[in-house]
């Protein structure tokens, strides 16, 4: 087997690159995807489900996908900087990739609103943290101003190369099964990813590799659903820090690939969105982070609804790792099978016979 070397080298011909492009990558990609035993059995359906699970790129999400490719060519263009603004995901991709490239990593972050394991990452990589007293929004619109005051790259999904690189997930899964899924389900923040598999079905389609394309289905967190509403929310509040998100960036692609897939968007509540994360891994030992169960959550109310109908072979993107966020998992566990006990043989004994 060929030693794999990320998604660059794997799909070249693909994407924006020339035969002389240096990759900055960390071997992102060809993640699993993981078709589900109990859940499907739970909803007594007659349904395929499959979980890509990108928590198991190299910084824990699906921005490696996006940012293998922005870094490259930020490189490639003789940048020596890049800045974002995250909940999270994007600063830690960005300050991994950017340490890779030995160049700097500028994140603006919501003070407080990103979860732990995001943070520490880009603390660990080495960028140059700006917490800002306000939220994505308003760091995404500074991250924009800036560009024209400052020689930095912008890495946020509004660079195309970032899209470019996502829509390489949707050509593994077409590899993988053989065809497209009829379903494909993401929880949609900016729409950039949604957006980004889209185009990868659609070039597959037009290569001929596949005959027919998903419809493609946006669930957002209800605090910040500006799909549902129509418009931008002011205040957008979720326990799902990372699509904590009023104002979408790319609003009007959403809308196109809604209308032209035939799919839809759809919202959660937070105790729904902690139910499907909780139940992911309690019953198919796969651990995601809030907002990547937005994805199953809505598939499992959708198949049950029957708007996705028996039959129907469906994809769930698991777009981070469980393991970004230990506090909201902790939390919400409270109740979990722990029970604290003396360090001797017998009490072992007991806690195991209660259990069992
Ligand atoms: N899931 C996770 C885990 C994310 O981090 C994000 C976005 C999304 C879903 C939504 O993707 O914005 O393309 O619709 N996170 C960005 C960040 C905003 O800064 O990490 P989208």
């Amino acid at each position: 087997r060929e030693r794999y070397t990320g998604l660059i080298n794997r799909y070249r011909e693909y994407l924006p690159v020339s035969d002389s492009t240096p990759s900055v990558s960390l071997g992102e990609g060809d993640t699993p995807l993981i078709r589900l035993q109990n859940i499907p059995r739970l909803l007594g359906k007659d349904i395929d489900i499959y979980v890509k699970y990108e928590g198991l790129n190299p910084t824990g999400s699906f921005k490696d996908r996006g940012m293998t490719m922005a870094v490259t060519k930020a490189v490639e263009e003789g940048s020596t900087a890049i800045i974002c603004a995250s909940t999270g995901n994007t600063s830690a991709a960005a300050a991994a990739y950017a340490a890779r490239a030995g160049i700097t990593a500028f994140v603006l972050i919501p003070e407080g609103k990103i979860a732990m394991g995001k943070l520490a990452q880009a603390m660990m990589y080495g960028a140059v943290i700006m917490q800002i007293r306000g939220n994505f929004d308003a760091g995404m619109q500074l991250v924009k101003d800036i560009a024209g005051e400052a020689p930095v790259t912008i890495v946020n999904s509004v660079n195309p190369y970032r899209l470019q690189g996502q829509k390489t997930a949707a050509f593994e899964i077409v590899e993988e099964l053989n065809r497209a899924p009829d379903f494909h389900c993401l929880p949609v923040g900016n729409a950039g990813n949604i957006t980004a598999h889209w185009m990868g079905y659609s070039e597959y389609q037009r290569a001929g590799i596949v005959s027919s394309a998903p419809k493609m289905v946006g669930y957002q967190a209800a605090g910040s659903a500006p799909f549902l509403r129509g418009a931008p929310v002011e205040n957008p509040e979720t326990v799902a820090t990372a699509i904590r998100i009023g104002n979408p960036q790319s609003w009007d692609k959403a809308w196109a690939l809604q209308k032209e897939s035939g799919g839809w968007f759809d919202e959660l509540s937070d105790a729904e969105i902690l139910d499907a994360q909780k139940l992911l891994a309690e019953k198919e030992g796969v651990f995601c982070e809030p907002a990547s169960a937005a994805s199953i959550g809505g598939a499992m109310r959708d198949i049950r609804s029957g708007k996705i109908p028996e039959g129907s072979t469906i994809v769930c993107t698991l777009t981070g790792n469980g393991l970004k966020d230990p506090d909201t998992a902790i939390e919400q566990c409270q109740a979990a099978r722990m029970v604290t006990i003396d360090a001797e043989l017998n009490a072992v004994k007991q806690a195991i016979l209660s259990h069992m």
